[in-house]
């Protein structure tokens, strides 16, 4: 009896603990998941929904001053919505911080936008240098004109790693030096459809501490490497992160893209809530999350 009214006790203050300090200040759009390239890690074929993209007048119908930082991209390519440079706009005159991840491969068509966009940072996806060329010229082009015109973007060159590309990285890492970019950032290759039959994933825990220590020390003082952090339940991408797909439905994050928590042009407050429902009853009982490594 009094174990049972501790046990009942102790998790009506955890979820109440949970509620009141989880208020997630990143929101994730995707603004469009129409790509211009297929890259073999990527699930984006798979997924089961329809391919659309993000009208600007909708965008505007998030709550998007609740929250201190915009990151306008999912899977699919961010510099192909035409309006995409108007979203950053808008959301830095609402005093948010702004971000993209991209392919790099439309940089040269949109640069001059870019630049007068106020975005903060933008990360390019290279887990491998083949067939490169024209999207390491364009990078270094954004670098030098960055430069020339003083304006505060932060580059990053995004790596997924996984056991096929590990002997790749530091080649694409002395690319990112000689192309001037700010750091690098290294996350994990996750599978949920079973995208390719030929790739070798994941790295054992050890593999994966080895490899980074070893990273670390090779590039210590010349660039900054930002590693995977360790998974956590829940994961830190639900504590600290809100996601919306380009049909305006919220979702529990990029990789439950196929699950639907609701219209998300709504308050902030009903965006939290139905967020927090999902970290309370449902991310450990889900087959993705269960065996999620980010
Ligand atoms: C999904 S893409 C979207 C942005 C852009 N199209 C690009 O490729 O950078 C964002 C990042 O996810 C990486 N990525 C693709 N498939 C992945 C997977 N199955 N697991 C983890 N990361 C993946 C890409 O290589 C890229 O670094
Ligand atoms: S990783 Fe990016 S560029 Fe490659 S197919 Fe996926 S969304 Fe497109
Ligand atoms: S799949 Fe689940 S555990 Fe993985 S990032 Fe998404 S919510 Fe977190």
């Amino acid at each position: 009896m009094v174990l049972n009214n501790f046990i009942n006790n102790y998790q009506y203050y955890r979820e109440n603990m949970i509620s009141f300090l989880i208020k997630p200040k990143i929101l994730q759009v995707e603004t469009t998941n129409d790509c211009n390239s297929n890259c073999e890690i990527c699930m984006r074929t798979h997924l089961k929904r329809p391919m659309g993209s993000i009208s600007f007048e909708e965008f505007k119908k998030l709550p998007l001053n609740d929250f201190n930082e915009v990151a306008l991209h999912g899977w699919g390519e961010c510099l192909l919505h035409p309006d995409i440079f108007k979203m950053v706009s808008y959301a830095k005159s609402l005093g948010l911080k702004t971000s993209l991840c991209s392919n790099g491969s439309l940089l040269d068509k949109r640069l001059d936008e870019l630049l007068k966009s106020g975005l903060d940072e933008i990360a390019f996806g290279i887990y491998s240098l083949d067939g490169k060329e024209h999207i390491l010229n364009n990078i270094k082009t954004l670098v030098e004109e960055k430069n020339n015109r003083n304006i505060p973007l932060t580059t990053y060159i995004d790596i997924t790693m996984f056991k096929d590309n590990l002997e790749h990285i530091p080649e694409i890492i002395d690319t990112g030096i000689e192309l001037g970019v700010n750091g690098i950032v290294l996350h994990r290759l996750f599978d949920i459809y079973g995208v390719n039959k030929e790739i070798k994933y994941g790295l054992t825990n050890k593999e994966e501490k080895a490899f980074i220590n070893g990273l670390i020390s090779k590039y210590k003082n010349k660039i900054n490497i930002y590693p995977p952090l360790p998974h956590t339940t829940p994961c830190r991408i639900l504590l600290n992160c809100m996601f919306i797909r380009w049909d305006c439905m919220q979702s529990p994050c990029v990789y439950l893209t196929d699950e639907s928590l609701g219209d998300a042009r709504t308050s902030y407050n009903e965006l939290r809530k139905r967020h927090l429902l999902y970290i309370k009853k449902k991310v450990k009982k889900n087959d993705i999350c269960k065996r999620c490594i980010w």
